[in-house]
């Protein structure tokens, strides 16, 4: 019988993903939304016709129990999230309550109806922050700079905790970031490579950035989800980092995506002091020994090819779609 998988965050990049992967390993896959009064499937348009789409919201723990209860999954990954950073600083009391009490609601739904269930929590390399190590591992102390981070540190320890309290078999990815086509457009990566085609079709002629200094360990989004899948298959429940372990500034990833468009950036980035966040992670490099040994994982994709991959899909997208209604369209 197939295994069946319940994915929250499913609309989001790392939840198609993950969609995709589970379908080709022959998973009945449940995908959680939240209400919205116009739906936010771009993402998932190719697997609409292959998983079911339930409501359920991590701010409502009686939507988590029935979901659980009447799905009963045999694997649970919580990808659901306020994931941009800078929001959080907006919005910390929201951020605290989707990205770590959600959490907390998430294995209290799992504990409550059926602890044999097993748990992936999304947690994150913000939380390393203010770097105590270089490169990061799995036992290097969290210093988060930011609310987003705090949140995470929260979700991360109360995932251990209920693992050692309660015996469940729930994991935390220390996911470093991770990027896609599909990545959101306020996240630096995808800023730059849909401002790359935009500048290169005659659409805009410039970009205002943040601190170009900083450095982060990127990844391609669909190699981390194998990762998930993998730390749900092993023998004991354990928490591992997923890196590439090679960092890059800002300002490479500005010089790469232009250049890929033979274009000079120098030209067109201008910086913009209010995109300079109150605390900043400097510098993410991530040592991810222990997933590519006990997992066999290992990453496919490398820096050139992720960033050049995302300015080949914007150029194609932003040509067949150029007026801004059509790309609010695909957001
Ligand atoms: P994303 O594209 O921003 O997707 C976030 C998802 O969470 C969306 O599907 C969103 O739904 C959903 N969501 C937000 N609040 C919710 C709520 N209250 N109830 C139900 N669903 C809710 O994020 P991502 O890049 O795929 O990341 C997935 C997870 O990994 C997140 O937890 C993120 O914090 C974590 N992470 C990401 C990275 C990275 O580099 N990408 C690295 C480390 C950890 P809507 O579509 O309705 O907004
Ligand atoms: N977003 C953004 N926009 N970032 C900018 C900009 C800009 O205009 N200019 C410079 N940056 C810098 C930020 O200051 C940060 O140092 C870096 O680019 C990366 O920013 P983001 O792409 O927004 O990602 P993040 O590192 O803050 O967070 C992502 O990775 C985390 C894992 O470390 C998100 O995906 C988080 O959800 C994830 O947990």
């Amino acid at each position: 019988m197939s295994k069946r998988a319940i994915i929250t965050g499913i609309t989001g990049q790392d939840g198609s993903y993950l969609a995709e992967l589970l379908l080709s390993k022959g998973y009945d896959v449940v995908g959680v939304v939240r209400r919205s009064s116009s739906p936010n499937y771009w993402r998932i348009q190719n697997v609409l016709d292959r998983i079911r789409l339930r409501p359920a919201d991590l701010l409502d723990q009686l939507s988590l129990i029935r979901l659980v209860d009447e799905e009963q999954p045999d694997e649970l990954y919580n990808l659901a999230a306020m994931s941009f950073v800078p929001a959080s600083w907006d919005q910390p009391m929201l951020t605290g309550e989707f990205n770590a009490q959600g959490v907390t609601r998430v294995l209290e739904a799992i504990r409550q109806v059926n602890p044999k269930i097993r748990l992936y929590q999304a947690s994150s390399s913000e939380m390393f922050g203010k770097v105590r190590e270089v490169p990061q591992t799995e036992l290097t102390p969290f210093y988060p700079r930011s609310p987003y981070g705090v949140s995470k540190a929260f979700a991360h320890y109360i995932t251990v905790n209920y693992r050692e309290s309660y015996d469940l078999y729930a994991v935390s990815g220390m996911l470093f970031n991770h990027e896609s086509p599909r990545r959101g457009l306020e996240f630096v990566t995808r800023k730059v490579t849909d401002a790359v085609a935009r500048i290169k079709l005659g659409l805009a002629d410039a970009l205002s950035l943040g601190n170009l200094d900083t450095h982060r360990d990127w990844g391609y989004a669909a190699d981390y989800v194998r990762a998930m899948w993998l730390m749900l298959q092993q023998p004991h429940a354990d928490d591992f980092v997923v890196a590439t372990g090679i960092s890059h500034s800002v300002r490479d990833l500005v010089e790469v995506a232009f250049g890929h468009a033979g274009l000079d950036w120098r030209k067109y980035v201008g910086l913009d002091p209010r995109l300079i966040r109150p605390a900043e992670v400097e510098q993410l490099i991530g040592d991810s020994t222990k997933a590519r040994s006990q997992l066999g994982w290992a990453p496919t994709v490398d820096f050139t090819g992720l960033v050049t991959m995302m300015v080949d899909a914007d150029l194609e997208r932003v040509a067949a779609a150029p007026r801004l209604v059509d790309r609010l369209s695909t957001l």
